[in-house]
């Protein structure tokens, strides 16, 4: 697995890296709030879904090593004519824009970029996937998607706690509530988080 500052070097973004752009949907109060206490004893997080490194940040700010876990392609809300706001236009870059984020933050050095969508990393032999003590999933949120993060982190060989952003979007809350129901695993939510109790 190679460093964030490798990768910048190999880019040619740790002397040169772009401006720092803060664009994201890590809310940091409401993360405070709701998953602290999920983090107790971790080192190492997966996280399915980076965008620019506004949660990575969160994470590595908690002294956690953070596997970023990304296509950087965007998800189906970022595309050209389906977004909100012109998030299409930072694809192109999105990739190079994480990472010259991390080494303006000075963090390169604590992740590890894992390029390529969460199905291709659940996919990888066991002695390509890092340990770690949990799996933070927000990537694609359709209900199919995260269906699918859910049970690959679930069965994820080292068994780690799996929580996840966006409670609030449907297709989110019928994935992790059908899958905890046919699981048996109480699920619990708040700030817009989820979590699996276990
Ligand atoms: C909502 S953004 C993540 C936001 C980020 N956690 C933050 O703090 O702002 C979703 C990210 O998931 C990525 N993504 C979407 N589908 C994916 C997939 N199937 N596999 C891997 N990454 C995916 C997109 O490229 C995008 O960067």
């Amino acid at each position: 697995m190679k460093s964030a500052l490798e990768e910048a070097t190999r880019l040619g973004l740790d002397a040169d890296p772009m401006p720092l752009k803060k664009h994201g949907w890590f809310n940091y109060q409401h993360a405070e709030a709701a998953i602290v206490p999920l983090l107790k004893g971790a080192k190492v997080i997966i996280e399915i879904g980076a965008w620019m490194g506004l949660s990575t940040a969160w994470f590595v700010d908690q002294g956690m090593k953070v596997v970023s876990v990304d296509h950087w392609k965007g998800s189906p809300e970022h595309q050209k004519g389906a977004g909100r706001f012109d998030s299409h236009r930072v694809l192109p870059t999105l990739y190079e824009q994480f990472i010259s984020n991390l080494v303006r933050k000075m963090i390169a050095s604590h992740v590890f970029p894992m390029r390529m969508s969460s199905k291709e990393f659940f996919g990888l032999p066991v002695t390509s996937q890092p340990r770690a003590d949990l799996i933070w999933i927000d990537g694609d949120h359709t209900y199919e998607a995260v269906r699918e993060d859910i049970v690959g982190a679930l069965d994820y060989w080292c068994r780690p706690r799996v929580a996840g952003d966006d409670y609030a979007i449907d297709g989110v809350k019928r994935a992790v509530t059908e899958v905890a129901s046919d699981r048996g695993i109480a699920v619990g939510h708040g700030h817009g988080k989820w979590w699996f109790e276990w």
